[in-house]
């Protein structure tokens, strides 16, 4: 038990592309601990990208235990555990054992590419962007999860007795902390499945017999900040209510306290993603951008248009560990300031297609522009450009789908200590990049959920005065005929890279 006089903590598991990590917060929202490990990625073809769903959980599961061990925290002074993490990668196990059927198939995988196209050449897709506010792509879980069942006739029929789970990362993890017993998801991962209707807040009966998944696989949706279950105590070391659930994307808009419509975020990770958030009531895009749930907190669901960029700070490890153009990811400042600008070359890494606003899957990365004075400045210059070139592409669609204009975007993510990037963000953008002193919005977010739900913060307006106002703020100073005259190279380099039938 806990003695009352006893501090206790939420608990955020951030379950990434690249690492599994655990942030252990205090009441006034101080991070206070935290553990991280990277583990497997895994392309067995080109475009295609896999992860253990295993290595997932044991890398997980020995975060937290290193995080409260390093803050010296007992699992019983825990007042809640939220859950944030990579979306729309699929995992199908077996209920009985936990055991994965095969390997987990991550977002950026492009193996169904072509069932996509033929989605679409069947007329499909009006109606998958009518019900679930998405564009046919195989970066969603829908085809994912139809490729694993065709894999054999007999998984479809355990599927349909039960036997089978299907879900995301969020619900691959509920069902391994709480001892193989929950089988829940909330409703931003649900919204990233292609199988969710995100008006009724249902799974689409159409849409599960169009791709073939029995609905007794499928996890139940409940809201993103909700007392779900607790912790096995073997797994845990203590029983601790599970109390919030939201994609890391929605997490990271939670935890900036874009509580307001029309405040936005980018979030600078493994990709970029920029989502706004657009109140109580869907907005349908006609710029290539998706209509997501934001969060659901009771029965008040707000949504939030996003736009996803697969590869921003992935690029920066391409430089280092494929082409070993640098030791460590923060060299790239330094070498981007040494020189006056990328010398024309503009690097588009389209190593897994292109997202929005382009969404073609067949896009493969391109440098463009060289010339023979080109050098290792310059290509890590133009590959910290090209995280700031498509967000402005998506921030482009962003205003004009929501009839809003971003004065202020806020920022996180690993990548906005590069001054470099914020402050060509800026300039390319024209507007003022505001990042927080605390830029761990996603693990912030997934606790907030957690502890609204049971009672350890009070209401978002607590929140928001946890959140502050300290803040670094990068303003614009580019002048506009060069900005304009940078950005038309990007789109043309970005046009160089598309369709690359292969
Ligand atoms: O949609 C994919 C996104 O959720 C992955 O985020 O931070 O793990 O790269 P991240």
């Amino acid at each position: 038990g806990v003695t009352t006089l006893e501090k206790r903590y939420i608990l955020a598991l951030d379950q990434g592309t690249t690492s599994s990590r655990a942030i252990l917060f205090d009441e006034s929202a101080q991070a206070v601990g935290l553990a991280q490990l990277p583990f497997h990625q895994h392309y067995p073809q080109p475009g295609h990208v896999e992860h253990d769903a295993l290595e997932i959980w044991q890398t997980q599961r020995q975060a937290m235990q290193d995080c409260l061990k390093n803050a010296g925290i007992r699992p019983e002074q825990v007042a809640a555990i939220g859950i944030t993490n990579q979306r729309e990668t699929t995992v199908i196990w077996d209920r009985a054992t936990g055991e994965p059927i095969g390997p987990a198939i991550v977002w950026q995988c492009r193996r169904t590419a072509e069932r996509c196209d033929e989605l679409v050449r069947q007329g499909h897709a009006e109606q998958i962007q009518r019900k679930t506010g998405l564009v046919v792509d195989a970066y969603f879980s829908a085809t994912k999860a139809e490729w694993m069942l065709n894999q054999s006739p007999e998984l479809r029929e355990r599927a349909s007795r039960g036997e089978l789970l299907l879900g995301t990362i969020d619900s691959w993890l509920l069902f391994q902390l709480s001892g193989k017993r929950l089988h829940l998801t909330d409703v931003t991962n649900a919204s990233r499945t292609m199988l969710f209707n995100i008006h009724t807040l249902d799974w689409d009966d159409e849409l599960l017999e169009l791709f073939g998944i029995p609905r007794a696989m499928l996890p139940e949706v409940q809201p993103s900040s909700h007392l779900y279950g607790v912790t096995d105590s073997d797994v845990f070391g203590a029983e601790v209510p599970l109390a919030g659930i939201a994609g890391d994307q929605q997490a990271a808009l939670f935890g900036q306290g874009c509580f307001q419509p029309g405040m936005a975020k980018n979030t600078y990770g493994t990709g970029c993603f920029l989502l706004m958030n657009t109140g109580e009531l869907p907005i349908a895009s006609t710029h290539g951008l998706l209509t997501t749930i934001g969060w659901q907190i009771g029965s008040d669901v707000t949504y939030a248009l996003e736009g996803s960029v697969f590869i921003g700070g992935a690029g920066v490890q391409w430089l280092r560990d494929e082409l070993g153009l640098i030791q460590d990811a923060a060299e790239t400042e330094a070498l981007a300031y040494s020189v006056p600008d990328a010398n024309g070359v503009y690097l588009v890494p389209a190593f897994t297609g292109l997202g929005a606003p382009y969404w073609d899957p067949y896009a493969r990365g391109t440098i463009w522009g060289l010339t023979r004075g080109a050098n290792r400045a310059h290509l890590a210059r133009a590959c910290l450009e090209a995280i700031a070139y498509q967000t402005r592409d998506v921030l482009e669609a962003m205003e004009i789908d929501s009839g809003m204009q971003v004065r202020r975007l806020l920022v996180d993510g690993g990548a906005v200590q590069n001054r470099f990037l914020m402050e060509f963000q800026a300039d390319l953008l024209g507007l003022t990049v505001v990042r927080p002193e605390h830029y761990e919005s996603t693990a912030r977010g997934a606790a907030f959920l957690a502890g609204l739900a049971v009672g350890y913060w009070s209401g978002l307006e607590a929140l928001t005065e946890l959140i502050g106002t300290k803040a670094t703020l990068f303003p614009h100073e580019m002048d506009e005929e060069r900005r304009e005259a940078l950005y038309g190279g990007w789109k043309h380099a970005a046009n160089l890279s598309r369709g690359w039938l292969i």
